[in-house]
């Protein structure tokens, strides 16, 4: 019980006639990362709203951080931070007015301070005093991340954090979810991305036609799909691998 940030039961969730969950079950570790992986339109970001208190299931149950999301909808509020599929970062603000803010409105004691720290911590600080209108994509993405983590939460919601990103901002945004999990935070993401599930995830859940058809470690659901059978090919360079090592930036397995 105590091991789980996140345990949801039967969730059901329609949109008038478009019946988008029907029943989804799964639960997440704490400290884990857990990938809910789906195509575009299965129902991811409104599980994300479900488990944020921004939208209410028909029925079934929802758990964050031993809070039921329906009766304690503000306790749970309080427990968890949210990033969502599009960037809240003011263009008009540098990264550090951008971080400064959402201290503030968060009433922290010290938001100069904690303004400093998490651009110190997100590799943001030479950026700090620019617009963030001038930044790459990753860079956006970072401080959207950063700005949502202000306050501390033991657990952080990410809806698509690399849709849209070239492969270089990607691996920026893996690297920071990572240390996220290593830092002991609870990272619940939602992709489309086969491989980003690959790469991050401890758990995983593919969210098909309205429920969790599988669940898993990456190990747990290679059992489920053995080779058919064994081929001798000489595995070839993907894209992305050719494009990350002509720019210099090889992620590591
Ligand atoms: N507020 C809404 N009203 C009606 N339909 C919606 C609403 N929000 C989402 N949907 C529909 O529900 C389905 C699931 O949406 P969503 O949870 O956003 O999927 P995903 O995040 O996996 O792309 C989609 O078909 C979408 O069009
Ligand atoms: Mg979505």
């Amino acid at each position: 019980m105590q091991n789980n940030s996140i345990q949801v039961k039967g969730l059901q969730k329609s949109y008038k006639q478009l019946n988008v969950l029907k029943g989804v079950d799964f639960e997440v570790e704490k400290g884990s990362i857990f990938a809910l992986l789906g195509s575009n339109g299965s129902g991811k970001t409104t599980i994300v709203k479900i488990l944020t208190t921004l939208l209410k299931q028909d029925s079934g149950t929802a758990v964050v951080n031993g809070l039921d999301v329906l009766a304690k909808p503000a306790n749970v509020r309080q427990s968890i931070s949210l990033t969502g599929q599009f960037a809240a970062v003011d263009e008009i603000l540098t990264g550090r007015e951008n971080l400064i803010m959402i201290a503030r409105l968060r009433h922290l004691s010290n938001p100069r301070q904690v303004a400093d720290d998490l651009l110190n911590r997100f590799g943001l600080t030479d950026a700090a005093h620019r617009r963030a209108s001038t930044y790459s994509g990753g860079m956006r993405r970072r401080l959207d991340i950063a700005m949502s983590l202000a306050g501390r939460s033991p657990i952080i919601f990410l809806d698509e954090p690399t849709t849209g990103l070239d492969p270089e901002a990607r691996i920026e945004v893996w690297k920071m979810v990572r240390e996220l999990a290593t830092n002991g935070t609870t990272v619940f993401l939602t992709t489309q991305y086969l491989d980003e599930a690959e790469q991050l995830a401890d758990q995983i859940a593919i969210l098909h036609e309205g429920r969790i058809i599988v669940s898993g470690t990456l190990a747990d659901l290679k059992k489920l799909f053995p080779p058919a059978q064994v081929e001798y090919i000489e595995k070839q360079p993907t894209l992305e691998d050719i494009f990350l090592a002509i720019i210099g930036k090889k992620e590591k397995n």
